[in-house]
């Protein structure tokens, strides 16, 4: 199958990117960042907020389905609001317009839990009012509805999960779950992390293969089964604390220090302390595989490969 992917350059288009390959589609992968040394696919650039450019491409490659990854996350959107809302709202719009016009058959979007605000119930489920605090939970929010707009309206297969803050062992993108990488990442590297969270700081993390597989399993499940078009998906949840733990665990003798960022600790306290994916788990089976110590496992070798690489994962 023909897949084309916008903003294929970020911290999930990577290893996205590699299990639709391993499945045997055919990735046209878009992106403002140019091609990286990896992975091996077409490659072309792209600006989401071109809503020509989009429907140029879109035409040209007529691709059956587009994961939609492009935007600017929650820390960074809060410096630049302005392209906040130029990327995520304007871009998904023009994508999903362009999806709608020129007969892509489905359009997968990656939501957050940014579509969240401060005094949810414990686990959070998929239905309580929406207040977010950021721009980028502002745009994700409209994006979702959109997104749900389009399917019962618009004739497009729109589907797409509320992530958890996702950990993998690549260049995170300006989020604010990013302490939890860089436990990992300075813990391996230089054996101490000052997190920019407090030690109780407790928000839904996933690790990068459950998220992805959740992604391509919600892309593959049958229509008649989907009583929804978004839907929460969640791995664990543990406060900052018990992720120092657990890289401690892996690299002994790593010190884990912390000073708040007022800013992103303000974002991370409005955000679910764990959600709940009952719906997910019912309509198409999801289940996680990871726990924070097997991701711990997994992860800690990983970084170690790819700092030896020489990649300077900065903060
Ligand atoms: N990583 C997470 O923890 C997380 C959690 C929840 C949701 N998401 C969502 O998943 C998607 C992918 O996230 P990610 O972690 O890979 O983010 P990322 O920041 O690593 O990657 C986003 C990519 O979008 C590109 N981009 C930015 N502006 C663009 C534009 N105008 N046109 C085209 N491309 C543009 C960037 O160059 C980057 O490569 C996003 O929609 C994000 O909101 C991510």
């Amino acid at each position: 199958m023909k897949i084309l992917m916008t903003g294929a350059g970020g911290q999930i288009g990577s290893d996205l990117i590699t299990a639709l390959v391993a499945q045997g589609h055919s990735i046209v992968a878009t992106d403002l960042k140019p091609r990286p040394s990896t992975p091996e696919v077409a490659w072309r650039g792209l600006d989401v907020v071109d809503g020509a450019a989009v429907d140029r491409i879109i035409a040209e490659e007529a691709p059956e389905v587009v994961y939609h990854l492009a935007a600017i996350l929650s820390a960074t959107g809060e410096k630049n609001p302005a392209l906040a809302y130029a990327v995520n709202q304007t871009g998904t719009w023009n994508v999903l317009e362009a999806c709608r016009t020129r007969g892509v058959r489905q359009l997968m979007f990656c939501s957050s839990i940014a579509v969240y605000g401060p005094g949810l119930p414990d686990p959070t489920p998929d239905d309580v009012g929406l207040r977010p605090t950021t721009m980028y939970g502002v745009t994700k929010a409209a994006g979702e509805m959109l997104c749900e707009y389009y399917r019962a309206k618009r004739g497009l297969d729109c589907r797409g999960v509320r992530f958890p803050g996702l950990i993998s062992a690549s260049l995170p993108g300006g989020g604010s779950t990013d302490y939890a990488l860089f436990m990992y990442v300075d813990g391996v590297r230089v054996g101490s992390y000052q997190a920019f969270a407090r030690p109780d700081t407790r928000v839904p993390l996933m690790y990068m293969p459950d998220g992805v597989r959740g992604l391509l399993e919600l892309a593959a499940a049958p229509a008649d089964k989907l009583t929804r078009a978004i839907y929460n998906i969640a791995g664990f949840s543990p406060r900052a604390d018990e992720i120092a733990a657990s890289v401690g665990r892996a690299v002994p003798g790593v010190t884990i220090t912390y000073q708040p960022d007022p800013l992103r600790q303000g974002i991370l306290d409005s955000w679910p302390r764990a959600l709940d994916d009952t719906c997910a788990r019912a309509d198409w089976g999801w289940a996680p595989r990871y726990t924070l110590d097997q991701m711990t496992v997994d992860l800690v070798p990983k970084i170690r490969e790819l700092l030896s690489g020489g990649a300077k994962l900065t903060h």
